[in-house]
């Protein structure tokens, strides 16, 4: 299961770029199976409230996060809402993307996904 918030729709392109099921973040939203997290950056480096909240009730099952940016901003903020977000949680920052990202950042959260969100579930179920 992937979890995304996408404002102007990079993230949903990304989204649509991995082979797995996908349900968009809204408040009351809560889950109970292993998923990877997808962001934008809002603000200054920061986490997009909604996602902010929905991972205040979710934090259980979260196995990764991908973030999308845009590098314009500069280092310091660039992806910032991954970084803050894998440090809260503990979880791997899976991929930074700029903006929409390139093939090899679909293969590596694909692989990523396959690995360790999707074995996971596989375990729970045995
Ligand atoms: C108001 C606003 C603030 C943003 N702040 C940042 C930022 O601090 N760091 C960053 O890397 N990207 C920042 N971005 C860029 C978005 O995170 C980036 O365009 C992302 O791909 C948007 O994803 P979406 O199209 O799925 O909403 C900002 C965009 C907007 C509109």
């Amino acid at each position: 299961m992937i979890a995304y918030a996408s404002r102007t729709g990079n993230v949903r392109y990304i989204v649509s770029k991995i082979k797995a099921e996908a349900i968009e973040i809204q408040d009351g939203l809560k889950l109970d199976k292993p998923y990877l997290l997808m962001t934008y950056t809002d603000g200054f480096g920061d986490v997009p409230e909604k996602v902010a909240r929905f991972l205040e009730q979710n934090e259980q099952w979260c196995k990764g996060v991908v973030v999308s940016g845009n590098s314009n901003f500069g280092h310091h903020v660039f992806g910032g809402a991954g970084e803050k977000i894998a440090n809260a949680y503990r979880i791997p920052m899976v991929r930074k993307l700029d903006l929409r990202g390139i093939q090899a950042d679909y293969e590596a959260i694909q692989q990523f996904y396959e690995t360790r969100v999707l074995d996971e579930n596989v375990f729970e179920i045995k």
